[in-house]
């Protein structure tokens, strides 16, 4: 099918790519002409494992092409999906000036009958507005709209959207529905067909329980500290009950990224505004502040004074495979340890180019290797679970640190292991018994 895709960001560009690959010839749009310069060139704008292999192969096979020029999108695409960013505003609520925009540009070029999807993360209702906005400047046009969220995760999102679990496809109307049925019939995943209001509201009610599970598992791990249990053992026990089940039951520093604060946030935001508010929503986010607080605190404990102290920081990434920084709980860690005074000494494998560029990159040093990072360090911190940082060589990087002092901010570690090579092991929410230390 022929599918046109408006921002080509991480949603966009992945989606479009995929698209291809299950061969739907398709035009990615972005207003931003470095980044289609850039995409033009071959080259990839950010890291996600596996997607600049099938970039490459669908370009050369003439399947995925790129414009800065919206009515040849629109008019290439029977089915034009708008992928753009939809940020917070300071109260939380959701901006939609980009959607917007879109949607009035989007109408004057619509030529003959298209179905128009809405893939970017919007407060429900957001459909009845696109479509409102479309008939306001394009009275003649024939087009329905559709809400077809997406679910991929950032690291391995090839992955999550040419097997997705399912897929939901928001519409009113049985002509655009079967379209976008058949757009998907190559991925094999079970579809779920719903109006446009409740796919609206499954990506919100979706990213919010996935945080309240997060929160969960660390208001457990604060007792399990409190008590001496081992919040591991704890989400493994409840995580083998099938009805909760064991996934996003990793208690660590809390959760970040580009999705949950700000879907999180939103929600609040959509319930406030529709007079139901979700408390319990408001409860999930004080947990996750309260989680980096009280993990800064026991390292300041530890250290007693923060200022002047050389701190290695292992990973800056939101969580691994990834070079993406935006509201990563690490890069908040490090602010705060900056704040008191700390000298960061950082190291992630993938995000430490945003980091060189951003004012923080100042305030820090930026080593090249985890063992540098960790050289003359009085303590070393694991902000993000790379893979890479279980297999470092502690014992030499034991014999450069100043005082060997782990605070494993993602359970990454194995506390016996680190105990045995000689370090003094911090977990989160693994405060063992004393005899069984
Ligand atoms: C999340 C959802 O998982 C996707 O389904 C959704 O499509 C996406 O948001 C989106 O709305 O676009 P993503 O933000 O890429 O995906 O990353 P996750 O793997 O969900 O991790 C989010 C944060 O939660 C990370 O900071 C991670 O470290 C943290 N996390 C995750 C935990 O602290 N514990 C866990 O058990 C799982």
């Amino acid at each position: 099918m022929k599918l046109t895709i408006i921002g080509s960001g991480y949603v966009g560009l992945t989606t479009g790519a995929c698209f291809a690959e299950v061969g739907h010839e398709v035009i990615c749009v972005d207003n931003n002409e470095e980044k289609i310069k850039t995409l033009l060139a071959g080259d990839i704008p950010i890291y996600e494992p596996g997607l600049a292999d099938i970039v490459t192969k669908n370009v050369a096979a003439g399947r995925l092409k790129f414009t800065t020029d919206t009515p040849e999108g629109v008019d290439h695409g029977d089915v034009v999906f708008i992928a753009v960013p939809t940020p917070p505003n300071p109260d939380g609520s959701v901006d939609l000036k980009y959607i917007e925009k879109v949607a009035r540009e989007i109408a004057p070029a619509i030529q003959d009958y298209k179905v128009i999807v809405d893939k970017s993360t919007v407060p429900v209702k957001t459909g009845e507005k696109v479509t409102e906005t479309i008939s306001r400047y394009a009275p003649e046009a024939e087009f329905d709209v559709v809400s077809n969220p997406e679910f991929l995760r950032e690291g391995c999102a090839v992955a999550d959207l040419m097997n997705p679990d399912r897929v939901v496809i928001g519409a009113n109307s049985d002509r655009a529905m079967a379209l976008m049925q058949k757009i998907y019939e190559p991925f094999h995943a079970p579809v779920l067909a719903t109006d446009i209001n409740s796919a609206e509201l499954i990506k919100h009610a979706a990213n919010s329980f996935l945080a309240l599970k997060i929160s969960y598992i660390n208001a457990v791990s604060a007792i399990c500290e409190a008590s001496g249990a081992d919040v591991e053992l704890v989400a493994e026990g409840i995580g083998m009950d099938n009805r909760i089940g064991r996934a996003f039951l990793n208690a660590g520093l809390g959760y970040g990224g580009s999705c949950f604060p700000k879907d999180i946030a939103a929600f609040i935001a959509i319930s406030d505004d529709l007079g139901v508010p979700f408390t319990l929503l408001k409860e999930v986010e004080k947990i996750n502040r309260d989680q980096l607080d009280r993990f800064v605190k026991r390292i300041r404990e530890k250290l007693w004074v923060l200022e002047d102290k050389e701190v290695a920081v292992w990973g800056l990434a939101f969580k691994p495979d990834t070079d993406d920084t935006r509201s990563s709980v690490a890069i908040e860690l490090v602010e705060k340890l900056v704040a008191e005074g700390a000298k960061v000494r950082a190291f992630d494998p993938k995000a430490m180019e945003h980091v060189k560029n951003s004012p923080l990159g100042e305030k820090i040093t930026l080593c090249d290797s985890p063992e540098a990072a960790a050289d003359g360090a009085e303590t070393l911190i694991v902000a993000t679970e790379w893979p890479e940082f279980a297999s470092a060589d502690f014992s030499s990087i034991r014999d450069k640190m100043i005082a060997p002092v782990v605070f494993d901010g993602r359970n990454l570690l194995d506390p016996k292991t680190m105990e045995k090579l000689g370090f003094e092991y911090h977990g989160v929410g693994r405060g063992r018994p004393a005899e069984a230390s």
